[in-house]
């Protein structure tokens, strides 16, 4: 048959020849461990609503993180929904222009307007000098992102939140296991959320958790996540369903189990990272108050064109860096226009994640390094 078009296929790409490297790869851990797990789920058929491997991983990490009241849904985007609902925020909620879309998108899904206070080109993270002025009677939240796993500046937003009466919910999504000043990050705010996504430090295929201050706002959130059902004849919230299942619970268990080996072998292409380019480009200035879990490898270029430069040619090697995040949040077009957030909007322009996870070969490392500096 001869159609008007026929879509043109270049020679295949020899896979032996060109590995393609991407930002991250997904952890996959001991295989053996993991059949054991679903062995055990096809033994009792219990696949979801809150079962024994939910429970575990629950206990779990909590132990592993040093925090208390922590609560396992579905994905880090429901994780942020849950926590809004639960806290009761509505109006306008203030938060950052630099981070991934589901920061703002989870607010306006749920009916909050929000509010952009720009970041601090230095640590990319929200600028706390910048918060006062832009609350509004209709305030009654902060959202603050720890960007790469670095810290906000977790005092100064909680002194405002205080003193204006607001609730804090810290985006926690890239900041698994970060500590600060001795105790866990993650116990900041009146919660903070964290996601479990395959691409994430530590994951569970899809997943995430909330980890509240308040027992009472957890118990809330049980029933939230599940249809606000409180019993066999009882509805007593507003719910949804946003469950964490036994399958995704029994990888989370296997991963966990290898956490010291993927941190080692992060932290040593993270290190080997930062002494070669630390002179050629400018890195995120970390705060010094907390750990690095090496979620990250930010570059910021001097121009986006001298980034763009870069990422074709290492996407001609077959290495997919990622301009991230990109864009910035108050271009989204599906908001009303806002002032320009012109920190945010520079750093998006300039910014990108070099490929970072544990079996990261040294040859393609250097390959990354000798594209950089071209
Ligand atoms: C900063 C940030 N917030 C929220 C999310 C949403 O998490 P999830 O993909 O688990 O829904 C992500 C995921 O990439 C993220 O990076």
């Amino acid at each position: 048959m001869i159609n008007i078009t026929k879509t043109h296929l270049s020679d295949p790409i020899k896979l032996d020849k060109y590995e393609v490297i991407n930002v991250t790869k997904t952890y996959l851990p001991d295989r053996t461990k993991l059949d054991k797990y679903i062995d055990k789920i096809y033994s009792t058929a219990w696949l979801t609503n809150n079962g024994q491997l939910v429970k575990e991983l629950t206990a779990r990490l909590e132990e592993y993180l040093g925090v208390q009241n922590l609560l396992l849904v579905s994905n880090g985007t429901l994780a942020l929904q849950i926590a809004y609902k639960a806290l009761g925020v509505s109006g306008q909620a203030i938060t950052t222009p630099f981070s991934f879309v589901a920061t703002t998108s989870s607010l306006v899904w749920e009916g909050i307007e929000p509010i952009f206070v720009d970041i601090d080109p230095k640590t990319f993270c929200i600028d706390p000098s910048k918060i006062e002025e832009a609350i509004k009677p209709e305030t009654t939240a902060i959202v603050p992102v720890h960007v790469f796993g670095n810290a906000c500046d977790v005092e100064k937003i909680e002194k405002i939140a205080q003193k204006y009466g607001l609730k804090t919910i810290y985006d926690g999504a890239h900041a698994f296991g970060v500590q600060y000043n001795g105790g866990s990050l993650l116990s900041y705010g009146d919660a903070t959320i964290l996601s479990f996504h395959a691409t994430k430090l530590f994951h569970t295929i899809e997943g995430g958790a909330i980890i509240f201050k308040n027992k009472k706002d957890l118990e809330k959130a049980k029933l939230m996540i599940n249809f606000g059902i409180a019993g066999p004849d009882s509805v007593t919230e507003l719910g949804i369903n946003a469950k964490m299942n036994e399958f995704q619970a029994a990888m989370g268990l296997c991963v966990l189990d290898e956490m010291d080996t993927i941190l080692e072998q992060r932290a040593e292409i993270w290190s080997h990272y930062e002494n070669v380019l630390k002179d050629h480009v400018q890195l995120q200035k970390r705060n010094s108050q907390c750990n690095n879990n090496y979620s990250y490898f930010p570059v910021l270029f001097e121009s986006e064109g001298k980034l763009m430069e870069v990422k074709n040619a290492m996407n001609a090697a077959g290495i997919n860096p990622r301009r991230y995040f990109y864009p910035s949040l108050d271009t989204l077009e599906y908001l009303e226009p806002h002032t320009p957030q012109t920190e945010s909007r520079d750093i998006a322009s300039r910014v990108m994640c070099l490929p970072l996870y544990p079996g990261l070969s040294i040859n393609k490392i250097e390959e990354i390094i000798k594209i950089l500096n071209m």
